[in-house]
């Protein structure tokens, strides 16, 4: 295993403790009360579902939402979201059952799902097809033929989308640009080919075109670009291949700010989106996931100990990359805020660091277990709880919980 260490903090200082909800204080320090260590994530389905009404109500009507359910996959998140999406991306068997429920449909009714990934095994596949989906976003030519042949089976037509990887995309800034080789969909000059074999499938119905280049980007501008481009791409290349396009999907990566970055411009990109001319018809689906679920969601673990060697302090965690792997994989300062615990065995000492730096590490048996390096604090103490905002997205989720084998961390709704 070889993990990045996030970069140094310096000169930041810890976040003043009012950066967290009264609702969400009061709801870690109960947890402290329960007399088990503190290792969890604590969301508000209210907040994820204020950014899904945000971004909904910027967007023009042709365009719809898609809650990209990867992102963060517990149930309660998902019911928040359900009402204020038009629908989830998935990408497993698990991720369609969730999806399924919180927004049933009537029976034989088109299900608002998208389905992507580069390994669709035969049984997601035949799950997605007797689910009828909106589209099964294809990978490659083989896909294709599966899902012809388990929909040929089931007696029904699957509603699928050629999921692209272009070869540029016109737009600059935090984009990451198509063009680069991946397992992930059909390079672009191979699209004609794929697309007059997919034609001549008996039980396919090609509905249009999937592209997901987008991740992380901040600026409202470029991500308008991009759609732009992704809706006048896909009308030439159904024009050009005889395709009759009615679904224009182009994938996630709208961002999120951290420490000192500017936050996307919703307003903005809705309103140069709404410049873009799609055929009357045509949908174009959006599924971003780190956008709406990454300020519902808090991750907490208690201080286990708080150490000095060598002149640097290490204020160690019941928890750590088992459950919270982002500021690692991300390589991004991930700040904190202490939420001071009073209650502490008489007689026991406490051991603390005061106004100076620290860095915040977790439990596992490897120096790479770091989540915060040079962060200045007036003061924590072993028993007080560390807490990251803006964990809603990618967290639990992307976890490795299973490493060295301690208690998973609790998930909680508000
Ligand atoms: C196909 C697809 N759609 C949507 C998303 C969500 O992306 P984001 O969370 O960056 O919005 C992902 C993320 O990996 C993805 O692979």
């Amino acid at each position: 295993m070889s993990i990045e260490l996030p970069p140094s903090a310096a000169p930041r200082s810890v976040h003043p403790v009012d950066v967290l909800p009264e609702q969400v204080r009061n709801r870690l320090l109960e947890l402290t009360r329960a007399g088990t260590p503190v290792s969890a994530y604590v969301y508000d389905g209210a907040v994820a579902a204020e950014r899904a009404r945000e971004l909904r109500t910027a967007l023009p009507e042709w365009a719809d939402v898609y809650y990209a359910v990867k992102a963060n996959s517990f149930p309660g998140v998902v019911a928040a979201l359900a009402p204020c999406v038009d629908g989830f991306e998935v990408a497993s068997r698990t991720e369609l059952e969730l999806a399924v429920s919180a927004k049933p449909v009537a029976e034989g009714a088109v299900a608002p799902v998208v389905a992507a990934g580069p390994a669709k095994s035969v049984p997601v596949l035949t799950a997605l097809v007797r689910a009828g989906v909106e589209a099964i976003n294809a990978e490659s030519l083989l896909e294709l033929h599966r899902i012809s042949r388990i929909a040929t089976a089931e007696g029904v037509r699957a509603k699928v989308a050629l999921r692209v990887n272009p070869a540029t995309t016109p737009v600059t800034g935090s984009l990451h640009m198509g063009g680069v080789p991946s397992q992930f969909g059909v390079a672009e000059p191979d699209v004609p080919g794929v697309l007059r074999a997919a034609l001549q499938l008996p039980a396919l119905d090609l509905v249009g075109f999937h592209i997901h280049a987008a991740s992380n980007n901040l600026d409202a501008e470029a991500h308008a670009a991009y759609l732009r481009w992704c809706v006048e791409w896909s009308i030439r290349t159904a024009q050009e291949n005889g395709i009759d396009l009615r679904h224009v999907d182009i994938g996630g990566g709208i961002g999120v700010a951290f420490e000192g970055e500017k936050p996307f411009d919703v307003a903005r990109f809705g309103e140069l989106a709404a410049q873009v001319e799609v055929p009357e018809g045509v949908k174009v689906v959006l599924e971003p996931g780190r956008f709406l679920v990454t300020d519902c969601g808090w991750y907490a673990a208690e201080v286990t100990d708080v150490k000095a060697s060598y002149g640097e302090s290490f204020v160690v965690l019941r928890g750590g990359i088992n459950h919270f792997q982002l500021p690692t994989s991300w390589e991004i300062v991930h700040n904190v805020a202490v939420l001071p615990v009073e209650s502490w065995p008489e007689g026991c000492p406490r051991p603390a660091a005061e106004d100076t730096r620290v860095t915040v590490v977790g439990e596992l048996c490897t120096p790479e277990d770091t989540l915060l390096r040079d962060v200045k604090v007036d003061r924590v103490r072993a028993g007080d709880l560390v807490v990251f905002p803006d964990a809603g997205s990618y967290g639990w989720e992307f976890a490795m919980h299973s490493f060295l084998g301690h208690p998973v961390a609790q998930r909680l709704l508000l």
